[in-house]
């Protein structure tokens, strides 16, 4: 067996387990229930929610709970995890569909968003970190901030605290479609226009710059 074979089985059995509260009565929502849920993210986010590179499992630690309770909701709905192209976002969409208790996505999010964020070290070195300052400071920061720490009102994430390789994903998947393209999804499709003119180059020279901002 495949490591990531297992690691998915893995997932899929604790997933069930907890899904259908199989292991004994369900906590009601709230810190217990997210730490009981949170098992269920550990085969591919880990322990500590830092990430598994070799599955393209991003770290979620620390993220804020609002961010983690839109991007679960956005997996749910379909606006992330559907195009045929966008692999690990299609790995994560069934993990997002078993938080069908109420209060769940509140709950593990609440969890994850406690975590210490890990600051996963640089693995690209094809970016020019000074064009990518040029563009960052020109439009990237109107809702990430100076400091890439994201804006709450915007719904901007924090960038600084992510994989260097995922925010490269994430900007591919955001220019192919396969997030913020949903009519219904006002505030991807506010990201979603930042990417059209970005070719591959430039997005690495962009997250070579806000590796720096750390
Ligand atoms: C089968 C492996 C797997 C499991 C189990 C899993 N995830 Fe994921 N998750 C992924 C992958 C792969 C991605 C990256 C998707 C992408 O590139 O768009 C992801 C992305 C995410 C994101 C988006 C992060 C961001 O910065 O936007 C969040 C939040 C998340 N997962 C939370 C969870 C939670 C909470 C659980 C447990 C309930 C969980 N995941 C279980 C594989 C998994
Ligand atoms: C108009 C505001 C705005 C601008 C300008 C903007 N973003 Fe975003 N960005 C957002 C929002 C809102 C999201 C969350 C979208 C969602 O909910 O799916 C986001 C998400 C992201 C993500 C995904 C993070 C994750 O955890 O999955 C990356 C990467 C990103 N932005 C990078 C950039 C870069 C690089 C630029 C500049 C080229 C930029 N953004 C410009 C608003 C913006």
């Amino acid at each position: 067996m495949t490591v990531r074979t297992d690691i998915l089985r893995r997932a899929a059995a604790v997933a069930l387990c907890v899904a259908a509260a199989a292991c004994g009565t369900t906590p009601p929502p709230g810190p217990e229930r997210g730490a009981e849920l949170f098992e269920t993210c550990v085969p591919c986010h880990g322990e500590s929610g830092e990430g598994n590179a070799k599955i393209e499992a991003p770290a979620i630690a620390g993220l804020p709970q609002w961010y983690i309770e839109a991007q679960l909701t956005a997996f749910q709905n379909g606006w992330r995890g559907k195009h045929p192209d966008d692999l690990p976002g299609l790995r994560m969409r069934p993990m997002a569909l078993t938080l069908n208790r109420e209060g769940d996505i509140a709950s593990v999010a609440e969890h994850v968003a406690g975590l210490e964020p890990p600051y996963p070290p640089s693995t690209l070195h094809n970016g020019n970190a000074g064009a990518g300052a040029e563009r960052y400071n020109a439009v990237c920061v109107a809702c990430h901030g100076a400091d890439g720490r994201g804006n709450e009102l915007l719904h901007a994430p924090p960038l600084v605290q992510l994989d260097d390789w995922y925010l490269v994903h994430e900007l591919q998947d955001f220019k192919m479609g396969a997030r913020g393209a949903h009519p219904e999804d006002t505030w991807g499709a506010s990201m979603r226009v930042n990417t059209l003119a970005l070719d591959e180059q430039a997005m690495a020279d962009v997250v070579a710059y806000i590796q720096t901002l750390r």
